[in-house]
């Protein structure tokens, strides 16, 4: 008897052991002090110094393994233009792409800086600035490894773009907001979650880029294409959540009638969809 009740408790301590650590990547970063804080950093990358800033949640638990967002600011950008948001008049971009409120401290925020403004990747230079990034930041802060995502407008979206072709097992989904092939594709065979927006009247990025970058993920998620291209209803946007995608892989695309705008509106809405949408869809997914 005896020994039967210590054999289930022994199943039982097992069981709750698996369920508390079993789902997710824990980063080396986690049950560690940190001295990091909200502000900018510097790391060698290939013998040049490349910077970024951070943004670490109040009340930042070093034992809880938070989701990470990689956000790449757009061409003429700067980190400092992502972390401050910048007048309407000049692009309207909010401050992190709108998402630290939807967030709700849940999230580390990091905000590298391009060189020449924007992310050309040469040689895959910004790929090895990414790989050091979360050598650097993960391993100094509590990450959960399984849900880090990538998101940026137009070059960012494009660098999003290229982190999900090189590197899409370290990347559990991405957001690219009118973005293009810009900062190239290496490997982009495997499958990686794919939400997309952008705009048909674009007269910086045609939509037919976007639609060439989305339509890469359809393939390699084992999405079924549509038989026709999703147009937007008017000033309202018109949302397409792609069928038959493989498991943990879907794809959304949003078109709507605007310019290049990471904020655009519905007709008779004042709030950018965009900050909603790449929330919710990085939201979705659990630890594994
Ligand atoms: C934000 O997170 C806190 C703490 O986890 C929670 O109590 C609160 O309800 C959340 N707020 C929203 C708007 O989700």
């Amino acid at each position: 008897m005896f020994r039967r009740t210590s054999l289930l408790g022994a199943a039982l301590l097992a069981l709750t052991w698996l369920s508390t650590f079993a789902l997710g990547a824990p980063s080396a970063g986690c049950g560690r002090s940190t001295n990091l804080r909200n502000q900018a950093y510097s790391v060698n990358v290939n013998g040049r110094n490349r910077q970024y800033m951070l943004r670490i949640p109040n009340n930042y638990d070093q034992n809880r393994p938070y989701r990470i967002i990689y956000l790449w600011h757009p061409r003429g950008g700067s980190m400092q233009k992502i972390v401050n948001g910048e007048d309407p008049n000049r692009g309207g971009i909010l401050p992190y792409h709108g998402l630290v409120p939807h967030a709700n401290e849940s999230a580390i925020f990091v905000v590298p800086e391009g060189l020449n403004q924007g992310w050309a990747n040469m040689n895959n230079e910004d790929t090895a600035f990414f790989d050091r990034l979360v050598e650097t930041v993960e391993s100094q802060l509590c990450v959960d490894t399984s849900l880090r995502f990538s998101t940026g407008f137009s070059w960012g979206g494009g660098m999003s773009f290229a982190l999900a072709c090189a590197r899409p097992k370290m990347m559990r989904a991405i957001s690219v907001l009118s973005g293009g092939l810009l900062s190239g594709c290496q490997g982009g065979t495997e499958p990686v979650a794919y939400y997309g927006q952008h705009g048909t009247r674009d007269s910086v990025l045609n939509v037919g880029m976007g639609r060439q970058l989305r339509d890469q993920f359809v393939r390699n998620n084992g999405c079924q294409r549509p038989s026709f291209e999703p147009q937007p209803n008017g000033g309202r946007s018109v949302r397409t959540d792609y069928q038959g995608c493989l498991p943990d892989k879907p794809v959304v695309w949003v078109i709507h009638d605007g310019d290049h705008n990471p904020s655009q509106v519905d007709a008779g809405s004042n709030t950018p969809f965009a900050p909603k949408n790449t929330w919710d869809f990085f939201a979705q997914f659990q630890p594994q």
